[in-house]
Parts: C-alpha cells; structure tokens; sequence
C-alpha cells in the first residue's frame, strides 16, 4: 500500500508529475493497482507526452492537472477539481522545485546573489509547498492515515551547509523545511494519523541537475526510478511517529 496502514484503495496527488523524480514516481504509483486514482500536476501537464501515454493507459485513474502552483487562483480551481472526483487524499507527494531557470543561475558568491532569483525560488520552493497542502486540507482526511512528503534537498540542510553557495536554492529549501515542520506540529493535533515528512531524493539525473551532473562521482548520481522507489518506500513505511521528520532517500536523518 502507497501510505501505511490505509484501509482503502488510495487517492493520490503527485505534484511536479511531468519530468524527473515526479514523473518516475507517477509511473511506480500507477503500477500499484491500489491507486485508484493519481492527479498528476504541472504547469503543463497537459502538454506532456509521457503523461498522456499514461492517461491513455490508465483513462479511469489517471487526472491531469496543469496548474502553476505558484498561482494562488490557479490552486484553488484544481482544489475544486481535484475534490470533484475525490473525496480524500490519502497521499500529497510534491516533487516541485526549481534550481536552474532561463536567467537563473545557483549563486557561486554573494556577489551574483539578486532579489528576483531569490523570489522566484522560494515562490515554488517555499511558498508553494505550504499553500498547496493549505488549500487541499479539506481533502485530508482527520481520521484516517495519510501522508504529505514534500522533496526538499540536502543543501537545504543549516546543518550540512559546509560548502555554501547556491544562496537562493539552499534558503529557499530550509525556509520550505521549517513551513512544513510547523505544518507537522499541528497536524498533530487536527490530524492525529497524518504524516508529514521532508525527503532528499539524492542527486538524480534529471533536467534540474543537468548542469551540475558532470561532477558528481561515478555511481552517486541515481536514476529517477531508482530514486522515485526509494522515496516511496520512505513513504508507504512512515508512521504518524515520523512526522516532521526530514529524512535522505535510504531512511536517514538529516540534520535541519
Ligand atoms: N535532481 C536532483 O538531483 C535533486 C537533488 C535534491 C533535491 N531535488 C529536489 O527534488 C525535486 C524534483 O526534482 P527533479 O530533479 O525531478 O526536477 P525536474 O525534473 O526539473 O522536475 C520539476 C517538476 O516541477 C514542476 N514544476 C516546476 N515549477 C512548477 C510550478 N510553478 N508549478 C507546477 N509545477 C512546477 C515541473 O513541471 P513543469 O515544468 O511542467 O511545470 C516538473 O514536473 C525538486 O524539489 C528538487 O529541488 C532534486
């Protein structure tokens, strides 16, 4: 089962669908014949081919969603869509973010350091985040067990930071860290059986790490299957105990 201990089948939301960890993941979610049914989101999902190849594959479980989650408006309407066929989320699993962009570049010095760059990353990788699962905690069940499994990264991590650079990505990830650690402690209370959980999937071969890929070592760069797997068995095994945890894709504790 995608999320432990669910008695039904399962609904799902997968956000960041079309390209990298999140379309590796919708592909795994789709092979589980417990998911009944997975809303894939992008800003344009539908114009994704390998999303409509499984829409076509899957036309009853399979809702395409394309929305800018950076666009309140736009999130509102695919709450009323999403809550058109689904009663509940039992899974929220948000793969958005953005590292690299036409005119945006990781900072290597404070130098280059400039207050569009900062704004457009903690817009998707801040701010998105938390207003996403606050527009769809109506769909979240109270009583029942469900999870929110944001991706963040381990440059994210105050801890970790021993390198620097990439001032705008690295701030942006621990500002989305501390939003939904918040979140977890008070879902505690309004929802007792919920989990919510921040995961580094590891450097994976996608188009966000594209330009970086080169330098990492043989055998530490992860396809996006091999990823995606790890992060939802991290997932289908987290209990309400694991809540505001912040874990890499092989179950370990990151320092916050
Ligand atoms: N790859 C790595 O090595 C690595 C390492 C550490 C952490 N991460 C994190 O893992 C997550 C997934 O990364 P990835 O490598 O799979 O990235 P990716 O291949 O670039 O995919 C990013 C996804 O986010 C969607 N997206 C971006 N902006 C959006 C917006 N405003 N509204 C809706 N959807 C939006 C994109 O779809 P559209 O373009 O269609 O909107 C795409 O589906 C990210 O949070 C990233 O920070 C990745």
């Amino acid at each position: 089962m995608p999320v432990r201990d669910l008695q039904s089948r399962a609904h799902v939301l997968l956000a960041g669908a079309s390209s990298g960890i999140g379309l590796a993941a919708t592909r795994l979610l789709l092979q589980d014949e417990r998911v009944t049914r997975l809303h894939a989101v992008a800003r344009r999902a539908g114009e994704s081919e390998a999303l409509a190849e499984l829409r076509a594959q899957h036309p009853d479980r399979v809702c395409l969603h394309s929305v800018d989650l950076c666009d309140p408006k736009a999130v509102d309407q695919l709450v009323g869509e999403v809550g058109a066929v689904s009663p509940t989320l039992d899974l929220l699993f948000n793969t958005c973010g953005l590292l690299h962009a036409d005119g945006m570049a990781p900072e290597k010095s404070l130098a280059q350091l400039r207050l569009d760059a900062l704004q457009r990353s903690f817009a998707i990788n801040a701010f998105a985040p938390i207003l996403l699962v606050q527009a769809l905690l109506p769909l979240l069940p109270a009583k029942a067990p469900a999870v929110i499994a944001t991706l963040s990264a381990r440059v994210g991590s105050i801890g970790d930071n021993a390198l620097g650079g990439w001032y705008s990505y690295r701030a942006a990830k621990a500002a989305q860290n501390q939003l939904m650690r918040t979140l977890a402690v008070e879902l505690k209370r309004s929802h007792p059986r919920a989990c919510v959980l921040q995961l580094h999937p590891g450097t994976v071969e996608t188009p966000l790490s594209a330009p970086f890929s080169a330098r990492v070592p043989a055998g530490k760069l992860f396809s996006p299957e091999h990823s995606a797997a790890l992060l939802l068995q991290r997932i289908a095994e987290a209990s309400p105990a694991d809540t505001g945890r912040f874990l890499g894709y092989d179950g370990s504790e990151i320092p916050w």
